[in-house]
């Protein structure tokens, strides 16, 4: 049955609802993403844009999406129709409530690589696993990465299963704090090796003679992507929020912390590539391979292999799996909302279409490594590309276009008065109305003009 507005569970507080926030963002995008778009796209100048963007751009968004779903009470379709009937709001509701259903599967695939990765470690396989061929040998074996991706979808599902309060926070509140001091540990140990310096330079000072559009673009997704923006997640946090909860002042929280856990990330990986692959272009270069291809091999010269390998994989797996539980709530609350099914019933539904889906993903490196798009890649990167750089953007700017023309900005500021002193509120405006619409229609091009190969991003 439909729930009502008071039966809709609430986080316990604001401290719960910046660590189920922030467990949201913090992710594979802060730990495997952001280093290697860093390490590509020119270290210090990166950094530089990617905080410019995430505290304008990022902020304002977050501030948003919350402050629509507490006003509605309701996941993003239901939080769309309430203020217009039109078929399209509806739509523009459906593409945000998509995309987590979409994401949620080839996440688990990526969760269940970084859980191998953890067990290898555990079982000291540290020689083994920093050898060159060993990724790549393994993701093309299909059994293997679909038993992998199977145990961590379980247990994501097991844990959204058991109610938003109970689960996320419970989660978020150990796992969030934890993972700050072990991302510490591992970064002071990376940045203090011999050689290590230069890395720390190149990752904190701007140089811009390494400067590009493509800089701006890519820090541009990564704010998206690491903030969990325009895909219904923080319009169902939002709607769990109570009323007395300061929206402005989590959001700067949540910015914070995600930022914070994206450089101690690059200061765990970057310094370590200095040191341990002398920095080179090709070493910087290595994409999304850097995390599962480079690191284990500079924990095995490390020589404190096998406990840095483990402390680090059940970070990122921590990391990913607070993120693919808010990928999997969102779904499961979309489900009980528009499709007014039990909880049980909607958990089962998206169970049903991680396992389906992510199955696709989880073979594409193996037995079904014949589809393949060119400038894509595999059906992993098809889910993600479709997601990411296409929905993503058309997602946030239906947002924006809902406020804008539909709720207008003076709702906003008041529901987010309710609680903060909205200080940026002139900011807020000339970023929702001018600024943001334009660089998502940037993002959305440029993602095609790469899709098809008319540029590399
Ligand atoms: N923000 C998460 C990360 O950085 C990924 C994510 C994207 C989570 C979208 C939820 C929704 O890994």
């Amino acid at each position: 049955m439909k729930k009502e507005a008071s039966e809709r569970s609430s986080f316990s507080g604001k401290f719960g609802y910046v660590m189920a926030a922030a467990g949201s963002a913090v992710g594979l995008g802060n730990i495997w993403r952001f280093p290697y778009l860093a390490a590509k796209y020119g270290g210090g100048i990166f950094l530089l844009l990617y905080l410019v963007l995430s505290v304008t751009i990022g902020y304002t968004l977050i501030v948003s999406e919350s402050a629509l779903g507490r006003m509605t009470r309701k996941s993003p379709v239901g939080a769309f129709s309430s203020f217009s009937k039109k078929p399209i709001s509806k739509a523009s509701g459906w593409i945000n409530a998509i995309v987590p259903m979409l994401i949620a599967p080839y996440y688990c695939v990526i969760g269940g690589w970084v859980l191998k990765y953890f067990v290898e470690y555990c079982k000291g396989s540290v020689h083994e696993l920093a050898d060159d061929a060993y990724f790549g040998n393994f993701i093309a074996n299909s059994g293997s990465v679909e038993l992998w991706f199977i145990v961590f979808a379980v247990v994501t599902l097991f844990v959204v299963f058991t109610g938003v309060t109970k689960g996320v926070e419970r989660v978020s509140k150990v796992v969030m704090p934890l993972l700050v001091v072990i991302a510490v540990l591992i970064a002071g140990y990376s940045m203090t090796r011999p050689g290590a310096l230069e890395g720390v330079k190149y990752m904190l000072v701007p140089n811009f003679k390494n400067f590009s559009i493509m800089t701006v673009v890519s820090a541009m997704g990564q704010v998206f992507y690491s903030l969990s923006i325009g895909m219904g997640i923080l319009y169902t946090y939002g709607s769990y929020l109570k009323k007395d909860v300061d929206i402005e002042n989590s959001t700067n929280q949540v910015i914070a912390f995600d930022t914070a856990i994206a450089i101690l990330s690059s200061l765990m990986i970057i310094p370590a590539v200095f040191a341990f692959a002398g920095g080179t272009p090709e070493a910087l270069n290595a994409g999304p391979a850097l995390m599962f291809i480079t690191l284990p091999k500079v924990f095995d010269s490390l020589g404190f292999g096998a406990i840095g390998g483990m402390l680090f994989f059940i970070l990122v797996l921590f990391a990913a799996l607070t993120s693919s539980i808010s990928l999997v709530e969102t779904s499961v609350s979309t489900f009980e909302d528009e499709l007014h099914l039990s909880r049980t019933k909607s958990s089962i539904l998206m169970g049903v279409i991680t396992i389906a889906l992510g199955t696709l993903s989880a073979l594409g490196f193996g037995v079904l490594d014949m589809i393949h798009l060119p400038h894509i890649g595999s059906i992993l990167d098809i889910f993600d590309f479709l997601t990411n750089s296409i929905m993503m953007p058309i997602g946030a700017a239906a947002t924006c276009f809902l406020i804008i023309k539909v709720v207008g900005t003076k709702k906003i500021e008041e529901e987010v008065s309710l609680s903060s002193k909205f200080r940026f509120k002139k900011m807020y405006d000339v970023l929702i109305k001018y600024i943001i619409p334009v660089c998502l229609i940037v993002v959305l091009l440029s993602s095609i003009a790469n899709a098809i190969g008319l540029i590399e991003i």
